[in-house]
């Protein structure tokens, strides 16, 4: 167990090319990380090697995707430490994860009923919900922050009540950083609704930042995409609670989700595969056990500490550049900078940044109603990873004192 960054640099192929006759400075990770190379072999050799359908197979490739496919489950499981493999259900990203659930809350909540998420939200979090409660005639509260990006407590215990039916929150604000008690805050949930209230955490952007243990959290659903946490694109694990997924309204129908069709009729089949309709994205998810069998070989403490000290150092240059204004100061933080500057729009920063090979994000980060409660029309913001280095931090200043004179 060991933490290298320069040796994790050497197995990120990416890392080495240049943009713009620069070298590739990446910090674009809140948005989709970069892929080690065992990732893209494991891929490959999917690929080449034992490419099939899985599950109907009666031959032998089928059988060896098959047990490929499903030893992933058990990897994303104990990853988790989901109290079964039945609790992972493959889907295509966080936003069909939520899908899922606010697709099934939509049947079960009913006039008066009350749903909570947060001013922070990507927009996966709340124009899903915001569906489900047009569809239900139930009610969407919004639970408020500062101007620091917290989430401010007893407001948001205030809006908890005996009409509460479920209570959506991210791990951590993919635009600001924030990083919310979570553990806390949904024993507050459980406790004040008498365990009423079901609570599903978007789990997007914690859940490379942190230690997910879900029966530690108690949460009922937890959502997280592979290509952010190093995997590949077109893949997401819905985690959510055996008694609760066993008969949650089936999302999509079709093949594999059934047990047995007539003409007239079907029935669905058992865990985890009602909630997986059609041919599922095998390559990905044999990519993503690899990426996890990689994550866990690293010292995950070293890991967060070193992200932890690359977002203290950014946050120090930034606070010591003047004409730049840090957005969102919470006091826990996944390793994201989003700031504006005095002088020139997101979109000119992150342009003029490309131009010297720093790859960052700008806009409003898919959560517009955040950037209007904060009055900015978006940020710039640099998202790190596990792979990067001090030097990528100086780099980023480096290119933003460019912005700053070719602005003037
Ligand atoms: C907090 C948060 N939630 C949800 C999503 C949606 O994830 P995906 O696009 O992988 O479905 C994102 C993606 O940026 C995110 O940051």
């Amino acid at each position: 167990m060991s933490f290298d960054v320069l040796q994790i640099r050497q197995q990120f192929p990416i890392l080495s090319r240049t943009v713009h006759n620069r070298p590739l400075v990446y910090l674009d990770n809140a948005a989709t990380t970069q892929k080690p190379q065992v990732v893209i072999d494991a891929i490959v050799d999917y690929y080449s090697n034992y490419n099939s359908n899985v599950h109907r197979g009666a031959h032998q490739l089928a059988d060896e995707a098959t047990r490929k496919y499903e030893d992933a489950r058990d990897t994303v499981a104990s990853f988790i430490n989901a109290n079964s493999r039945n609790e992972v259900i493959w889907t295509s990203g966080t936003t069909e994860s939520i899908n899922i659930v606010t697709h099934g809350m939509a049947q079960k909540l009913r006039s008066g009923d009350e749903v909570i998420v947060t001013q922070m939200e990507h927009h996966a979090n709340l124009v899903t919900w915001q569906q489900a409660c047009k569809a239900s005639g139930a009610t969407l509260l919004i639970a408020p922050i500062n101007d620091a990006g917290e989430l401010i407590r007893e407001e948001f215990i205030k809006l908890i009540g005996a009409r509460t039916r479920m209570v959506s929150i991210p791990h951590a604000s993919n635009a600001l950083g924030t990083l919310n008690p979570i553990k806390a805050l949904i024993s507050e949930i459980k406790k004040i609704t008498a365990n009423q209230a079901l609570v599903m955490i978007d789990g997007a952007q914690g859940i490379a930042h942190s230690e997910v243990d879900v029966q530690q959290l108690n949460c009922d659903f937890y959502a997280f995409s592979s290509h952010k946490f190093y995997g590949p694109t077109g893949l997401g694990v819905l985690w959510g609670k055996e008694n609760l997924l066993t008969d949650w309204p089936v999302w999509q129908t079709g093949g594999e989700m059934i047990s047995e069709v007539s003409y007239q009729d079907a029935k669905w089949n058992t865990l985890p595969y009602r909630l997986e309709a059609g041919t599922p994205n095998i390559a990905a998810v044999i990519g993503f056990a690899a990426a996890i069998n990689w994550f866990k070989q690293l010292d995950i403490k070293a890991v967060l500490r070193h992200e932890d000290a690359l977002l203290t150092q950014a946050t120090q240059m930034a606070e010591d550049f003047s004409g730049l204004r840090i957005i969102g100061s919470a006091s826990a933080k996944v390793p994201v900078l989003s700031f504006v500057m005095d002088r020139g729009h997101p979109a000119d920063i992150g342009f003029i940044l490309d131009r010297q090979g720093v790859a960052i994000r700008t806009g409003h980060h898919c959560a517009e109603p955040l950037m209007n409660r904060l009055s900015v029309p978006g940020t710039a913001r640099a998202s790190f990873a596990l792979y990067n280095t001090s030097d990528d931090v100086e780099q980023l200043f480096v290119a933003l004192k460019k912005v700053k004179m070719m602005l003037a």
